[in-house]
């Protein structure tokens, strides 16, 4: 049997382990390629949910009775797949936070702490807003600079200029490892040995990654590094921040409140040990409890043969949508995840989103939250259809062949 039948037939499989694939929109079968957005979630992550709130529903690492023991442990069970997933050393590097976006502007206020009046930040051109804000946030909070990396007509990061931008000024670099709105992979590796060679610390947005690309913390040798557990089949308001021991130790805590404390008088509160220094109040504890069954799926596939697939998908995808006469592809990078973000010239990428949802496709229209790129290829915003491990060739013909037709229908 040959590569492409055998993953052909492991797809039929992985489909069938997700539930809302399998529903008409608007009476036609739904064909889901917003996943850059959010991934949908196999049952085994609902069916964990469930578990949860049906047997051992209770607060964590507060009680001494057996619900309370079981669900700790859950809750700790992931920590540890967490650490495993990124490759970190030390679990207590492992924190959980709502999300990528609470992620950055955790280190950006904690870690930002320790920047000063004229010290550098750097991030690039092809940031999400939740990396930039955040450290726009702090350099109004510290009088510190941010500097930004531009990128090229493909959407690469220059890397030229991004050596000319590191000094001794230099004090944090944030990028992203692949970009949500033109699916570019950046050259993460590069980017944190050039930063360190300045001594600067770096932050690696995952958000786009975590599903899609091998990541090893420990190899790369990176600072921070931020996932969503919504963007890899895990529920919605889960995050992970890793981070090097050495810097979260230095870091004061982000909030305040029960968990993260060892002591509290009304003179002084000592703090509470790594990572509970950082996780104040009662975690989202049944989503982290469920987001293990995510780590789990993603690991049983093997970031490997996802990345494969998916990389077969892209180059399909690419291939037709290139072939169709109005379409403009808007990111070109030479290495890509599964996103591809589109525009027709004379229609506005809102009305085509609309168009194809009445066919039961989902796409994501807009800036992508990525305001500042947008700008730099003179565009308001695109349309992006973006893949995941269940999505198929079938699905990308319906793309295809929707967006004919409404090309056809519109401009007669
Ligand atoms: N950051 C998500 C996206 O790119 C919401 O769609």
């Amino acid at each position: 049997m040959s590569v492409s039948t055998l993953s052909q037939l492991d797809i039929q499989k992985i489909r069938d382990e997700f539930p809302v694939l399998d529903q008409k929109v608007n009476g036609k079968s739904l064909v889901y390629l917003d996943n850059a957005a959010t991934s949908q979630k196999p049952k085994r992550v609902i069916e964990k949910l469930t578990e949860y709130y049906e047997g051992y529903n209770a607060n964590i690492h507060r009680g001494i009775h057996t619900l309370a023991e079981k669900a700790t442990k859950a809750y700790e069970d992931t920590r540890e797949a967490a650490r495993e997933f990124l490759g970190a050393e030390h679990v207590e590097e492992i924190i959980f936070t709502r999300g990528v976006t609470e992620c950055i502007n955790l280190v950006a206020s904690c870690y930002g702490s320790l920047i000063h009046e004229g010290d550098e930040i750097i991030i690039a051109e092809l940031e999400h807003h939740s990396n930039i804000v955040p450290w726009q946030m702090l350099c109004e909070r510290k009088g510190a600079l941010l500097k930004v990396i531009p990128v090229n007509d493909r959407g690469e990061i220059e890397l030229e200029t991004y050596k000319k931008l590191l000094s001794n000024k230099t004090k944090i670099v944030a990028t992203n490892h692949a970009s949500n709105s033109l699916g570019t992979i950046n050259p993460i590796k590069e980017i944190i040995q050039l930063a360190h060679a300045h001594n600067a610390v770096v932050l690696i947005d995952g958000a786009q990654s975590a599903a899609h690309l091998p990541i090893d913390v420990k190899a790369l040798d990176v600072d921070f590094y931020c996932l969503s557990s919504h963007k890899m089949y895990g529920p919605t308001g889960v995050g992970v921040l890793y981070g090097k021991k050495e810097w979260l130790e230095k870091m004061p805590p982000y909030m305040g409140g029960g968990e993260m404390i060892k002591d509290v008088t009304f003179e002084k509160t000592t703090y509470n040990d790594l990572p509970y220094k950082f996780e104040a109040g009662t975690p989202n504890i049944a989503d982290v409890v469920a987001f293990a069954e995510a780590i789990a799926f993603v690991n049983e596939l093997g970031k490997e043969n996802i990345h494969r697939y998916e990389a077969e998908l892209l180059s399909y995808a690419t291939g037709k949508l290139s072939k169709i006469e109005g379409i403009k592809l808007i990111g070109t990078a030479r290495e890509k995840v599964s996103v591809l973000s589109f525009v027709i010239e004379g229609i506005h990428h809102f009305d085509i989103g609309q168009m194809l949802d009445a066919r039961g496709i989902a796409v994501r229209t807009g800036h992508h939250c990525t305001q500042p790129l947008m700008e730099r290829f003179g565009i308001e915003g695109t349309v992006r259809a973006s893949f995941a491990v269940y999505n198929t060739k079938e699905e990308i013909d319906s793309l295809a062949e929707g967006l004919t037709r409404i090309i056809n229908f519109l401009k007669g």
